[in-house]
C-alpha cells in the first residue's frame, strides 16, 4: 500500500461530537485547521464539552439524532462534507447486554444509515469508533486486526458487523473507510458518576474525593490503556491520510499495564489516600487485553504519545479541579 501523505483541509462532519472522544476529536480537528460540523442529540453527550469551540472559526454546531431516518442526510446535504467520523452510539457494554433493541439501533442500524447516507450524498469517507469488544476472549494475546473475532457480548458483536456493513460499503461502492479498534480509553471528560464509566475515571474522581476505591479481583488484570488526546489524533489521521481503502486498526498503546501498576501511581500522587477495598472478580469478564499497534503505525502512521504517567497527571489535574469547583459550588460543604 503506498501512502501520499495527508488531505488538506477537509470538511469533517462528526456525530456523537459532544462526547468522551467526540469533544476531543474536535478539539483535534479544529487545532489542524479542518473544518467541523459537530452533531450531536445530546442523549449522552454535553454541550459543556464543546462549548471552547463555539467561537472558532470553521465550527458549526447541529442538534440533531443521527439515528432518525433521514437526519443525516440532510446534514450532508446542507454540508458536503469529505469525510464523517462516525462516534455517535450505545459506548456501554452492560447497557448494550440490557436494551439489545436500543444496541441494535444504535450500535448496528445506525451505521447503516451512515454507510447509505455517504454513498446518497458522496461523502468519500468514514470513520468508524469500533471496539477492542469484538476480539472477545481471543487468547492469543497481543490481538491483531487479521486475526480472529470472537466477541462476547451483544456490544462487541455489534461493533464487528458494523465494521462489515462498512466494508461492505467499501467494496461494493468505493467508499473508504477506516474502522479503529479502541482500547481502554480514559481522560478528561469521561463521566466519573456514569454506572457505565471506565475504572480510570472512577479511580481518578475517588482518589480526589478522599474515597476508597474498589477493586474487583486481585488487581493482576491487565488493560491496555490509551488516552482520548491519543485517540483523538488516530482519528483525525483516519480521517485525513491519503490512500486509505478499507482498513481496520487497533488504537492502543501496545504497553498493557495491570490494575495494580494503575493503582500505584495514583498513590504516588495521593499518598495519603485510603487502602482499596478487593472485591470478588465480575463475572463473565477477561484478565488480560492486549492489542497490537504495529498495523495502526503502518497504515495511519500512528502511535501513541501519552504515557501512562501523564495521561494520570492530566486526569488527576482536571478531577482535582472538579472537585474543587463542586467544593466552590456548595460552600455548606466544603
Ligand atoms: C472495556 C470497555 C468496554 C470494552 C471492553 C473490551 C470501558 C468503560 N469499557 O471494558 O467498552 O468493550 O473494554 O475491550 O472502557 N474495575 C475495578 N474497579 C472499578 C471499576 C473497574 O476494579 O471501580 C476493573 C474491572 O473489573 C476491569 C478493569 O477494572 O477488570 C477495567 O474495567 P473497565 O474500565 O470497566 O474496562 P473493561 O472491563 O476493560
Amino acid at each position: 500500500m503506498e501512502f501520499s501523505g495527508f488531505m488538506k483541509t477537509q470538511r469533517v462532519l462528526v456525530t456523537g461530537a459532544a462526547g468522551f472522544i467526540g469533544s476531543h476529536t474536535v478539539d483535534a480537528l479544529l487545532e489542524s485547521g479542518h473544518e467541523v460540523v459537530a452533531v450531536d442529540s445530546f442523549r449522552t453527550g454535553r454541550a459543556t464539552n464543546i462549548r471552547q469551540c463555539a467561537k472558532q472559526t470553521g465550527f458549526v454546531f447541529e442538534f440533531a439524532d443521527v439515528s432518525q431516518e433521514g437526519a443525516l442526510k440532510l446534514m450532508c446535504l446542507k454540508y458536503r462534507p469529505d469525510t464523517i467520523i462516525h462516534l455517535a452510539g450505545l459506548v456501554s457494554v452492560v447497557q448494550a447486554q440490557e436494551e439489545p433493541d436500543l444496541n441494535f439501533l444504535l450500535n448496528i442500524q445506525t451505521t447503516h444509515t451512515v454507510a447509505e447516507t455517504a454513498r446518497a450524498c458522496g461523502v468519500r469517507r468514514v470513520v468508524f469508533a469500533s471496539s477492542a469488544a469484538v476480539y472477545g476472549d481471543i487468547a492469543d494475546l497481543p490481538v491483531r486486526e487479521q486475526g480472529e473475532t470472537r466477541p462476547i457480548s451483544l456490544y462487541g458483536t455489534a461493533k464487528r458487523v458494523s465494521e462489515q456493513i462498512l466494508d461492505g460499503h467499501a467494496k461494493s461502492f468505493g467508499l473508504e473507510v477506516a474502522s479503529l479498534r479502541f482500547f481502554n480509553v480514559y481522560g478528561p471528560r469521561q463521566d466519573p458518576r456514569s454506572p457505565y464509566s471506565g475504572v480510570m475515571s472512577i479511580f481518578a474522581d475517588r482518589f480526589a474525593a478522599g474515597e476508597k476505591i474498589h477493586v474487583f479481583g486481585d488487581g493482576s488484570q491487565t488493560r491496555d490503556f490509551v488516552s482520548v488526546f491519543d485517540v483523538a489524533r488516530a482519528l483525525v489521521l483516519g480521517a485525513t491520510r491519503e490512500g486509505l481503502t478499507s482498513e481496520i486498526c487497533n488504537i492502543c498503546t501496545g504497553k498493557p499495564v495491570s490494575l495494580l501498576d494503575i493503582i500505584g501511581e495514583f498513590q504516588k500522587l495521593y499518598p495519603a489516600a485510603p487502602a482499596p477495598e478487593f472485591l470478588p472478580g465480575r463475572e463473565g469478564e477477561i484478565l488480560h487485553s492486549a492489542g497490537s499497534h504495529r498495523r495502526a503505525e503502518e497504515v495511519l502512521g500512528f502511535s501513541a504519545r501519552i504515557s501512562l504517567e501523564e495521561g494520570l497527571q492530566t486526569l488527576v489535574r482536571k478531577s482535582r479541579s472538579a472537585v474543587t469547583k463542586s467544593a466552590k459550588l456548595m460552600p455548606q460543604y466544603a
